[in-house]
C-alpha cells in the first residue's frame, strides 16, 4: 500500500549559480511578514493557515513552474499517471484523514485497494501461485511477527529505551524472515510501505503506525485525470486570488523562484533567489524537502545550528521508483481480488526527524511530521502545525517551543 505517501523521490535539479552584486533597499514597510519557501502540500497548507490567521502579508516562493511538489502527475501513453503520491492512506478509522474529505469534495476518482486476497495471489519463484493454505500460514506468521514487533515497540516506549530497527525486533523473536515467501511478505509489510528495509527502519515510528491506527487501515488509489495535485490546488485557491478561468494569479505566489540563500537575524529574514531577486520578511517557513536541505542548495546565513544540521543529515531520502509499463494485451488475471500480487524491488528510506524552528526560520514538510512523516496528510498537518507555531510567535510573542533536539 505504498505511494499514498509522498514518496521521497528526488528530482535532480541543476542549479546555475549566479554571482550577484547585491545592494539592499529599505522597503521594510512593504515586506511580507512571512516568506514561505516551497509550494508543495506542506508549504501551501502552512500558507493557508497563516492567511486564515490574518497573516496575509505572505510571499510563496516555488522553485518549479507549478505547485504541488511531490504530488505531481504526468501523461504516460495517453493516460494521466501519478509520479509521486498515489494513495490516500488511512481511511475508515477512528479519526478522519484530512485528505479524504478533500479528495471526495473534488470527486476525484479513487479505487479501494483491496489486499485481502493477496494470499491467493502470491507467485512462486519457480512460477505459478503458492497453494493458498501454504500462503495463508505465511501471512498469519507475518501478522504475528508484526504484532510482536508492536509489543516490543510499546514496551521500549514505556521503559524509555532507545529505538531499535524492525529487524532487531524480529531477531528478538528469533523469526527473521528467510524463506522466499517470508521475505516477500516482509517486503510487502515494510519496504513497500516505508521505501526501505526493516534493517534501517525505526521500530517505534512504524509499529504501531499512527496513520493506520488513527485514520484506519484502508487505502484508496487516486486515479483521476485531474491528478492528486488537485487537492493542493484546491487548498491554494481558498486563499490565493484566481482569474475567471480558475487559474491562480495571486502575486504572492511566485513560480520559478529557486531559493539560494536565507539570511536570518533577530530582526527578520532575507531570501535570495537564483534569478537575483531579494525578498525580505519577518519570518521564513522552509518547506523544502529534507533531500533538498541535505544537498545544501539553500545556503543558510548564519549556518544552521549543529543540532539542526544533524537532524537534517541523519535522515535518508528514500528513492521510491515507480515503473509504468504498457503492454499490447492483458496476459494477467483480471477481475475482483486479483489486482494485487507480490513482487519486489530495491528501495531505501526513512528515519524519524524532529521538528523545531531556528530563530525566525521555521521548517515544515512531511519529514517534520512526528506521526505521519512520509504521507500526504503528514505534509498537510505539518504545514498546519508549523504555521500555528509561527502564528503563536507573531501574534502572541510565544516563540519558545517545547520541541527541542535530543540531548538538550
Ligand atoms: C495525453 O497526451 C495525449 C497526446 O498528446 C492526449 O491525446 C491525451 O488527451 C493526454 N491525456 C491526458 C490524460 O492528459
Ligand atoms: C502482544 O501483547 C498482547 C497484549 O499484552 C498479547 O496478548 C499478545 O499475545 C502479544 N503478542 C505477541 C505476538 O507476543
Ligand atoms: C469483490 O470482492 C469483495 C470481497 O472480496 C466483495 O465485497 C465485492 O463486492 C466484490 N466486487 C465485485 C464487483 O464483485
Ligand atoms: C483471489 O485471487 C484468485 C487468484 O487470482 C482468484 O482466482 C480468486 O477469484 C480471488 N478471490 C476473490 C474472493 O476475489
Amino acid at each position: 500500500m505504498a505511494l499514498g505517501r509522498v514518496k521521497k523521490t528526488m528530482a535532480v535539479a541543476v542549479a546555475v549559480v549566479v554571482v550577484l552584486a547585491v545592494h539592499f533597499t529599505r522597503t521594510m514597510a512593504l515586506d511580507p511578514t512571512v516568506i514561505v519557501i516551497g509550494a508543495g502540500m506542506s508549504g501551501i497548507s502552512a500558507a493557508k493557515m497563516l492567511s486564515d490567521a490574518g497573516i496575509k502579508n505572505l510571499l510563496i516562493l516555488e522553485a518549479t513552474d507549478r505547485i504541488g511538489g511531490r504530488i505531481h502527475k504526468t501523461n504516460f501513453s495517453g493516460l494521466s499517471v501519478e509520479m509521486g503520491a498515489n494513495w490516500v492512506e488511512g481511511v475508515n478509522g477512528p479519526q478522519v484523514n484530512p485528505i479524504w474529505p478533500m479528495v471526495n469534495k473534488l470527486k476525484l476518482k479513487t479505487f479501494f485497494s483491496n489486499y485481502d486476497n493477496l494470499s491467493s495471489n502470491t507467485y512462486q519463484q519457480t512460477g505459478g501461485l503458492y497453494k493458498e493454505s501454504f500462503a495463508k500460514a505465511a501471512f498469519d506468521m507475518a501478522d504475528k511477527l508484526s504484532e510482536f514487533s508492536t509489543n516490543v515497540s510499546t514496551s521500549l516506549t514505556a521503559s524509555r529505551l532507545e529505538d531499535i530497527s524492525i529487524l532487531a525486533s524480529q531477531r528478538l523473536m528469533n523469526m527473521v524472515p528467510s524463506t522466499p515467501i517470508e521475505m516477500a511478505l516482509d517486503y510487502y509489510n515494510y519496504d513497500y510501505e516505508f521505501a526501505e528495509p526493516p534493517r534501517v527502519t525505526s521500530l517505534q515510528n512504524t509499529e504501531p503506525l499512527p496513520t493506520f491506527t488513527n485514520f484506519g487501515e484502508d487505502v484508496y488509489f487516486v486515479a483521476d485525470p485531474r491528478g492528486y495535485e488537485s487537492v493542493v490546488y484546491d487548498i491554494a485557491k481558498q486563499f490565493l486570488a484566481t482569474n475567471s478561468a480558475g487559474k491562480i494569479t495571486d502575486q504572492r505566489l511566485k513560480l520559478n523562484k529557486v531559493v539560494m540563500e536565507i539570511r536570518y537575524s533577530p530582526s527578520g529574514v532575507i531570501v535570495k533567489t537564483e534569478d537575483g531577486s531579494i525578498y525580505r520578511g519577518g519570518y521564513a517557513m522552509v518547506s523544502a524537502s529534507v533531500g533538498v536541505l541535505q544537498t545544501n542548495l539553500i545556503n543558510f546565513q548564519p549556518d544552521l545550528p549543529r543540532w539542526k544540521i544533524l537532524a537534517i543529515y541523519q535522515f535518508d531520502m528514500a528513492i521510491y521508483t515507480k515503473i509504468f509499463l504498457k503492454f499490447p494485451y492483458k496476459f494477467w488475471p483480471t477481475g475482483n481480488g486479483t489486482e494485487f500480487f507480490l513482487y519486489a524491488h530495491e528501495t531505501r528510506g526513512y528515519y524519524p526527524i524532529w521538528q523545531a524552528p531556528v530563530g525566525r526560520v521555521y521548517f515544515t514538510g512531511e519529514h517534520t511530521s512526528e506521526h505521519y512523516n512520509g504521507y500526504v496528510h503528514g505534509a498537510y498537518l505539518a504545514g498546519i502545525d508549523s504555521a500555528n507555531m509561527m502564528i503563536g510567535c507573531i501574534k502572541k510573542k510565544i516563540c519558545k517551543f517545547q520541541i527541542m533536539p535530543k540531548g538538550t
